[in-house]
């Protein structure tokens, strides 16, 4: 199994991207690295050990990282996630604790003991991940690659121009693109092809289990937020996709390219731009994802979910 470190800010979909990195045999999930984004840190981080608890998923570190971006205030997507960040669901008392050592500690300390290099998985804003290319720049030779869900190589999702995730911290996510680590970008444009319509939910209700009656709850809340803020008739499972390209690259299907980060644009900062047909002569420094095999993807997400509740 490829080992990963899923760096997230829970959240919805980040919830579902914990179980499929536990669940799926295809990836060893060596730690849960939390941050503000969605929600505030505190709240990210209950939610990491609510999942956890929830999922039976044992074992696995969870740790805390940054409080805010690198640069801009923090601005939390409880439109979209709800007041606790992970609202539907009635989660009981966490029983798994977070660690003391700060995320991008834990994740260094990992890389470097850790006898192959470790791919890392953000689900989330970029910063705890340039905290660590910057604090320990002799990471990065340990880092198999990132595979990140954020940006798009089409319009955004917080402003006309730019992703959550990206506009969340747009130096940060600026500071990982440069650092020339190999990079995948899943963005909008290829999530959005993962919609939790009717069908996808009903097999997780199939299921039988409480883990997923959970999922059932959570993609009923985020199907809720998606119809009354966009119009979504099916939300769109964001950053499972990330988790998905690594257990089996696939089912995600990806070109190189490059891209860069607007940071200045007044009206488009936090925007990816994708240089898809190679206009600029720009190196390229990602494989940006295109194209999801969605049949193959909810079969390994329910997969993950029936393996965790059956346990
Ligand atoms: C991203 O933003 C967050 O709200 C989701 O969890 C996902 O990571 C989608 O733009
Ligand atoms: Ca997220």
């Amino acid at each position: 199994p490829v080992p990963i470190i899923v760096d997230c800010d829970p959240g919805h979909d980040d919830a579902l991207a914990i179980m499929l990195a536990a669940g799926d045999p295809a990836v060893d999930l060596l730690a849960i690295t939390t941050v503000a984004g969605n929600q505030t840190l505190a709240k990210t981080t209950l939610n990491a050990r609510r999942v956890c608890t929830v999922a039976g998923i044992t074992g696995v570190p969870v740790a805390a990282g940054c409080a805010r971006p690198l640069v801009q205030a923090l601005h939390v997507a409880d439109d979209v996630h709800g007041a606790s960040g992970l609202d539907g669901p009635r989660f009981p008392e966490p029983t798994v604790d977070v660690v003391a050592e700060h995320a991008v500690d834990l994740m260094y300390r990992i890389l470097a003991r850790h006898p192959e290099p470790v791919t890392l998985v953000p689900t989330a804003p970029l910063t705890n991940i340039a905290l660590l290319l910057t604090r320990h720049p002799d990471a990065a030779r340990r880092i198999r690659e990132i595979v990140l869900m954020g940006g798009s190589t089409e319009r955004g999702n917080r402003s006309p121009a730019a992703e959550f995730n990206i506009q969340a911290d747009p130096e940060a996510a600026d500071i990982v693109f440069r650092s020339g680590v190999p990079l995948t970008m899943c963005g909008l444009n290829v999530t959005h092809q993962a919609l939790a319509t009717p069908e996808i939910v009903a097999r997780f209700e199939r299921l039988g289990t409480e883990l997923g009656q959970v999922c059932v709850e959570l993609l009923t809340f985020f199907a809720s937020t998606y119809r009354t803020l966009w119009g979504f008739q099916d939300p769109p499972l964001h950053d499972p996709v990330a988790v998905a390209r690594v257990l089996d690259p696939g089912i995600v299907h990806c070109v190189d390219a490059n891209v860069v980060v607007e940071l200045q644009g007044r009206y488009t900062r936090g925007a990816t731009v994708v240089d898809l047909h190679r206009y600029t002569g720009r190196p390229v420094n990602a494989q940006v994802a295109l194209t999801l095999d969605s049949g193959a993807f909810w079969d390994r997400m329910v997969g993950a979910v029936k393996a965790l509740g059956d346990r």
